[in-house]
């Protein structure tokens, strides 16, 4: 959702939090703004659009240099994108600039109470109760003041406050949203995440529930909301600032579909031993008798992470014999099954930020289920929430569609498995000894279908790039595989993609099959070729355009479809990483040929921290 900035030091503040911002946009992009103080007044200016627009309406109307501020670039909630709607937001008076990722659940009940008190409302803004909350309880004292309204907010909410009467201060909080603090040399930032403030400093607090950053000039006050000292303490990354704020491709999208080997690679690195998988991590709690205990596991995420929540579940059930359920975050909170201490609970988010994520792992807690996450982001409130957590390797995503990651994940899920198949049965059967050497390969094999596919999907997608719609079909993996193309399609390109059980398409769906319409046919795993191959007859015999995309040397489906794409062979729970490939870079192109903004599609954001 929205992304925060805050800058305190001894530099002029604006370039500071426009580029900041300019790093976080993927959280969103409908308007932007800052507000700067001089250590007397403070000014704002706020845009609709991106950060570009902002810098626009700057050179326009120029703000005193100051080395205060804060900065927002806004995913709207509650309120159109407009300018009267933009962040940093103020009461009647103006007296209190406010900042807001989140959302303020109670805000109808505020507002009403605060109108009864005589408040005039400017905006449609759930954000906008905080400002005036604060004139309303202004104990003439900036802490105090906002001490006074926390415990009246409902939802969450990451903060950064300033206000005219205390132009030397910056006050943050945040309230199951993220917001990082960033140690300089007498200086400090806010950032919504990290990658926004590397070319700054490495050194890094992210703000807990219940703690408040109080920032004043070469100082930085942690306390809970009762005001008790908090010591921060701080977190070093060694990311590479180039990889992250430069990427020599022209999209961040392109530029992750590329570097999957080496996410891969280094997501298996230290875990693969030729006998089996090593898991430290989880080690320790989990002894063979807890994890022979377990009586369910529930896969819980969102989007592209529920898709690799699906691959996980077939593996997990075939190597272990312990049914899986996959739900949707959003969905799991309110609607889950009887669960107990004996349930396993697997949370998946490249972010570990996603809100409905977050909601479905304190549910489960609830009932006192063990939680391990899978995220890519170290320090992100998931994994802090987690009982136990794995790290995908992936290094920073910005591209809103998630690729390196997924693969990633798929990755730590084939770990996962074959982890907790040792503590239940020792050894690995053939077949999972295949998966474990398989995996010993697999940065390889994607080199080969980067290889293999990249100039084939160029191609592909002068074909597809102006079609409205699009079916992709397959069974078993590679149904789930279509769930996960279809999406990429959907969310890059804007194609209306929609994904089918191959087998299903005769009980309604095949009504929708006319002459030439793109079928995107998966067709990975050898022991469903048979059947699929009959499912691609019966939309051909319907005049479709027919994809195939199979494994070298499958000559049989060659002969049904009328183009097809090779990818490598590898273990077949491992296809649906190799044929990902493909599918991420069609989307890619056929986004790009229609003129997208494929790191910044439409409508979407890259963290989805509100529900
Ligand atoms: C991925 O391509 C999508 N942009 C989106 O569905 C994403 O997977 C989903 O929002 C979950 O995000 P998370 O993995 O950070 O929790
Ligand atoms: N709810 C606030 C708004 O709509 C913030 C939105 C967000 O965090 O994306 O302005």
């Amino acid at each position: 959702m929205s992304g925060i900035v805050g800058y305190i030091g001894k530099r002029n503040a604006q370039p500071i939090l426009l580029d900041s911002l300019e790093h976080l946009d993927y959280r969103g992009y409908d308007s932007a703004g800052i507000a700067i103080s001089n250590g007397t007044t403070i000014e704002k200016r706020r845009s609709v659009g991106r950060v570009k627009d902002l810098r626009t309406c700057i050179l326009r109307e120029p703000i005193p240099s100051g080395t205060i501020g804060i900065g927002h670039t806004r995913w709207a909630t509650h309120g159109t994108p407009s300018v009267q709607n933009s962040h940093p937001l103020t009461g009647c008076d103006d007296r209190f600039l406010v900042v807001h990722n989140g959302i303020i659940e109670n805000y109808t009940a505020l507002k009403r109470s605060l109108k009864k008190q005589g408040h005039v409302f400017k905006t449609d803004t759930d954000t906008e109760v905080i400002p005036h909350l604060l004139e309303q309880y202004d104990t003439g004292d900036f802490e105090t003041t906002v001490q006074a309204i926390l415990p009246l907010l409902r939802g969450s909410f990451a903060l950064a406050m300033m206000s005219r009467e205390h132009p030397n201060m910056i006050i943050a909080v945040s309230q199951d949203n993220p917001l990082i603090i960033g140690f300089g040399k007498g200086e400090a930032y806010l950032a919504s995440d990290i990658p926004a403030l590397l070319p700054y400093t490495r050194e890094f607090y992210p703000i807990k529930n219940n703690e408040m950053a109080i920032l004043t000039l070469g100082k930085v006050q942690l306390k809970t909301y009762d005001g008790i000292s908090v010591e921060p303490k701080r977190v070093t990354v060694d990311w590479n600032v180039q990889d992250v704020l430069f990427p020599d491709q022209d999209h961040h999208m392109l530029k992750e579909i590329l570097e999957q080997t080496k996410a891969v690679e280094e997501t298996l690195k230290g875990r693969l031993t030729p006998v089996g998988v090593k898991l430290p991590e989880i080690e320790a709690p989990w002894s063979k008798e807890r994890v022979q205990n377990i009586s369910k596991i529930h896969i819980v995420a969102s989007g592209t992470s529920y898709h690799a929540g699906i691959i996980g579940k077939k593996v997990l059930e075939q190597l272990l014999q312990i049914p899986v359920q996959v739900s949707f975050s959003s969905e799991f909170r309110d609607d889950h099954p009887p669960l107990d201490d004996r349930d396993l609970i697997i949370v998946l988010s490249q972010s570990g930020e996603t809100a409905d994520t977050l909601s479905a792992l304190r549910e489960a807690k609830r009932f006192g289920c063990p939680v391990i996450a899978i995220t890519n982001t170290v320090g992100s409130t998931i994994s802090r929430k987690a009982d136990n957590t794995l790290y995908t390797k992936a290094g920073p995503e910005l591209a809103v569609a998630s690729t390196k990651a997924y693969t990633s994940q798929l990755t730590v899920m084939m770990l996962l498995a074959l982890w907790l198949e040792q503590q239940i049965r020792d050894t690995h059967d053939e077949y999972s000894q295949a998966l474990l050497e398989s995996l010993t390969r697999l940065p390889m094999d994607i080199d080969s279908t980067l290889i293999m596919t990249k100039d084939a999907i160029d191609q592909l997608a002068q074909i597809t790039y102006d079609q409205e719609h699009l079916f992709l079909i397959g069974r078993g993996l590679d149904y789930v595989l279509a769930l996960e193309g279809a999406l990429k399609l959907q969310e890059v390109a804007y194609i209306h993609a929609d994904a089918y059980a191959a087998g299903e398409m005769k009980h309604g769906t095949m009504a929708l099959i006319t002459p030439g319409v793109p079928v995107i046919a998966l067709a990975t795993q050898t022991h469903l070729m048979d059947k699929v191959i009959s499912n691609i007859k019966e939309v051909k015999a319907r005049d479709a355009f027919v994809i195939g995309i199979t494994k070298i040397g499958e000559d049989l489906l060659t002969e049904e479809v009328d183009q097809v794409l090779y990818i490598p062979e590898t273990h077949p729970f491992l296809m649906p990483i190799l044929a990902a490939i493909p599918l991420q870079l069609l989307a890619y192109y056929s986004g790009t040929v229609r003129g997208h903004d494929v790191d910044r599609p439409r409508n979407l954001a890259k963290s989805l921290t509100v529900e």
